[in-house]
């Protein structure tokens, strides 16, 4: 099984990003050496957490009309309904089959981040309303304006 470990070739040089990613890692690491009895809880936490962090992303991309941002999104839904999936089976008992599952989304986790995420990352660095931040707190509106309409001659 591949164990996820956190490495400086994860790192995209935006901040909120990086920090959670950091969390992704920490939580799988902690499902995958969690007890049979851990494992149902420490895999809900990964699940909520990647609910969370997909979320994120998929609203950075929509508010700046990133330009791939449709297969982007349709990555984080594929996975994470796998990831749901792995819920179910954790809850059911099916634990060698989440211990798998893991080991794959470590694989996938560290191709995602280095390809479709840091595309992302470059992107919201030349974002000019993610400088301040604003972009990178979902809980506050995004700073820019509607595009204003043509003058009429
Ligand atoms: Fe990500
Ligand atoms: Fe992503």
């Amino acid at each position: 099984m591949n164990i996820v470990e956190w490495s400086d070739a994860l790192l995209l040089d935006f901040e909120p990003m990086d920090a959670v990613h950091r969390e992704f890692v920490d939580l799988l690491a902690r499902a995958q050496s969690a007890s049979d009895a851990e494992l149902p809880e420490a895999w809900a936490a990964v699940v909520e957490h990647t609910a969370t962090h997909f979320g994120r992303e998929d609203q950075w991309m929509r508010k700046t009309r990133f330009s791939s941002a449709e297969n982007h999104i349709l990555q984080h839904r594929v996975v994470l309904n796998v990831l749901h999936e792995g819920l179910a089976m954790a809850r059911a008992g099916q634990l060698d089959a989440v211990r798998e599952m893991a080991g794959e989304l470590a694989t996938w986790f560290a191709k995602h981040t280095q390809s479709l995420d840091a595309a992302l990352a470059l992107h919201m660095r030349r974002e000019p309303a993610s400088a301040g931040g604003a972009l990178a707190r979902p809980s506050r509106p995004a700073t820019r304006h509607a595009p204003l309409p043509h003058a009429s001659a």
